[in-house]
């Protein structure tokens, strides 16, 4: 492909308000692969089966679903554009079209939420990234076959109550995270992408299809789509609203960096439906694999983060040829964290290169460092911390671990302040003759979209906020 982020740039064509010497996605298909490649990762196969377990089912998807369609698709839109326009990294592209439409510079700041979310997010990824990875030898050894729920619940609980081999893996996580943003992110990651995306949604089928022969699928699909509303709590419809930013990448400018490599002629709304499809795809694959397993077992679908690590197992230990199948699905399982992991250290290392004036490597080893040692918060909370709730007096935190802080703070808080910013500066600030060239729908669809940038998603963020917080 011929897109580099920093370093080795290639120029392939001028593009209007572009630095000249900045190279842009091979194609449309390039720049779905790596949106893609951010967007799929442990919010599909580790998040959203959990949540959906512990918001009641039918009720939180279905929340979700319209979280995704009427707020999510039209921010990624918005991130696209604004990146594209600005041609640069997210805080500079921001700040040109400010400069350009005489806008207060103080917007940049969508990057900085970016920049902190993008540290707070990968510190406990990374920790979720390294259960994957220990798992893959579990499954290699052959361990997992033929073992009973409670053995593989015992593997698992065994795992997070041992911090050093946590530790182990987290390190092991950061540094592919670290290797591949130091050498510049571009090359090699459409590729990997390409390959490995359709193997993970291969092996998720598999895995549906075997349980749907021998799990209770018919109980999984009414858990997963009859929606029972006495379930919902205002609670689940705010998780339902941070992960749609969560799973699709958004308020953190990940969507406004890439899209700054988008072709002029290529459609914004297209490529963002069509990666918002797949992403959706792959979660509720995700569910259709795990639920059918969780009920077929008598587990509890609420049982929490370690919900796929005590589900699959056990699939993968009854499956034929479930040893292979179980190394091969985390090893994927690990691609997928890995280019979101990427996705998530990205903006910060350019943001670092940009206005500190640091090289690439070093920004990279310093900003990774960080995370790596923050990290080690989450670690703990898993075992020798599991009592300390630090704000456990006030009621909405309560009985929650520094972990399940910075997973509360970040995709509930922050993502869906950066896409309200998102909003609020596509819909309201920028001059909407731009808007409307960069995104070239046809009137009526344009006019779809603008009406909801401009009031249902502003309205929308901010009414699941007061609810909560009241
Ligand atoms: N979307 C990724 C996932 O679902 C996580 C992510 C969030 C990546 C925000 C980048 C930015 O796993």
């Amino acid at each position: 492909m011929s897109v580099s982020q920093s370093g080795s740039t290639t120029y392939t064509g001028a593009q209007e308000g572009a630095n000249a010497a900045r190279g842009l996605w091979s194609s449309r298909l390039a720049f779905i692969l790596a949106a893609t490649g951010s967007a799929v990762g442990l919010g599909n196969i580790w998040k959203f089966p959990y949540i959906t377990g512990e918001h009641g089912g039918g009720a939180f998807v279905l929340v979700y679903l319209l979280c995704i369609a009427v707020v999510g698709i039209p921010i990624m839109m918005g991130e696209v554009l604004i990146g594209r326009r600005g041609g640069r990294s997210p805080v500079n592209s921001i700040r040109l079209i400010a400069e350009r439409d005489k806008l207060n510079p103080m917007w940049r700041m969508i990057g900085a939420v970016g920049v902190l979310a993008g540290f707070l997010i990968l510190s406990f990824y990374s920790v979720i990234g390294g259960w994957a990875a220990s798992y893959v030898g579990t499954a290699a050894s052959g361990q997992l076959v033929g073992q009973s729920a409670d053995a593989i619940g015992a593997i698992f609980s065994g795992l997070l109550s041992d911090p050093l081999t946590l530790l182990m893996w987290h390190t092991v996580f950061m540094a592919l995270v670290m290797v591949v943003v130091a050498r510049g992110v571009r090359s090699g990651l459409e590729r990997a992408v390409s390959i490995l995306m359709p193997g993970l949604f291969v092996l998720l089928l598999m895995v549906v299809g075997y349980a749907m022969t021998t799990g209770e699928f018919g109980r999984a699909a009414a858990f997963l789509f009859q929606p029972d509303f006495s379930k919902l709590t205002t609670s689940g419809v705010l998780v339902a609203l941070g992960h749609a930013f969560f799973t699709l990448s958004l308020g953190m400018a990940v969507m406004m960096a890439y899209g700054s490599y988008l072709p002029k002629k290529v459609s914004i709304a297209k490529t963002s439906i069509t990666v918002s499809i797949i992403d959706t795809g792959v979660a509720l694959l995700a569910g259709l694999a795990i639920f059918p397993i969780v009920f077929a077992n008598g587990l509890e679908p609420g049982a929490g983060p370690g919900l796929i690590f005590q589900t699959l197992p056990l699939a993968f230990g009854q499956m034929p040829m479930g040893s292979l199948f179980g190394t091969l699905f985390f090893v994927l399982l690990i691609f997928a964290a890995w280019t979101s992991g990427i996705s998530l250290l990205e903006p910060i290392v350019e943001w670092l290169e940009e206005q500190k004036g640091m090289n690439r490597t070093v920004s990279t080893l310093g900003a990774g460092l960080v995370c790596w040692a923050l990290g080690i918060a989450s670690i703990l909370s898993l075992n020798l911390w599991s009592d300390f709730t630090p704000l456990g007096a006030f009621a909405m935190f309560e009985g929650k671990t520094i972990f399940d802080l910075l997973d509360f703070f970040t995709a509930n808080i922050l993502l869906p302040l950066g896409g309200l910013m998102v909003a609020v500066f596509v819909g309201w600030v920028m001059s909407s003759q731009a808007v409307k060239n960069e995104l070239s729908l046809s009137e009526p669809m344009f006019r779809l979209w603008y009406t909801t940038v401009r009031y249902f998603t502003p309205v929308a963020v901010a009414a699941v906020f007061i609810y909560n917080l009241l």
